[in-house]
């Protein structure tokens, strides 16, 4: 018992060391495995097309007032940062609007924050489907006219390593610099 006993005091004592991440490890996940979308220049993609690169998948619309546009401002950051390596990034931005950020919406704003970003976009059940699979919440909030609502939605980012697997997911407001370093951990 005794022995038992130290032997989880020292597991627990250097166990962490190993693999600790900023954001939340969801390694093995049974969600957030893969979407079927179209891109802003109107090409099919899957998350396989991603393959062997890092990929962060982030929910949004591009009438957002706050929240997305730093979130994809914060994401050129990180792929800046990272320097050489930032080739091996792939920002994805799947929008919870299909309505209103068309394809050509899209093509003008997300690719606006870094060229390499690449914008989803599916029908509404498509999007609804995707935004199941991802665990993501989305609510239109009426605004004054039809066509101005807002959308409450989820803010984090999933971050997907280079074989395909959900790894992490990334809380809005973490910051530059943890996201950086968790990145550099899985390319490593
Ligand atoms: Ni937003």
């Amino acid at each position: 018992m005794l022995r038992a006993w130290i032997l989880s005091l020292l597991l627990a004592g250097c166990g962490g060391g190993a693999q600790k991440f900023n954001g939340v490890d969801i390694t093995g996940a049974n969600y957030a495995r893969d979407f079927v979308l179209t891109d802003h220049t109107g090409t099919k993609r899957t998350l396989s097309d991603f393959r062997g690169k890092i990929v962060t998948i982030f929910f949004g619309f591009t009438q957002c007032p706050d929240v997305c546009p730093t979130t994809l401002a914060d994401m050129a950051q990180v792929k800046k940062q990272l320097g050489k390596q930032g080739d091996q990034l792939q920002v994805l931005f799947i929008t919870v609007d299909p309505e209103r950020d068309t394809p050509a919406v899209l093509a003008r704003y997300v690719p606006g924050f870094d060229p390499s970003f690449v914008a989803l976009h599916g029908s509404p059940e498509q999007t609804a489907a995707t935004a199941k699979e991802f665990k993501v919440f989305y609510q239109k909030v009426a605004g004054k006219t039809a066509t101005s609502y807002s959308i409450d939605h989820t803010a984090g980012t999933y971050v997907i390593d280079r074989e395909g697997r959900v790894r992490l997911f990334v809380r809005h407001g973490e910051g530059v610099e943890p996201i950086v370093a968790d990145l550099k951990r899985l390319l490593s």
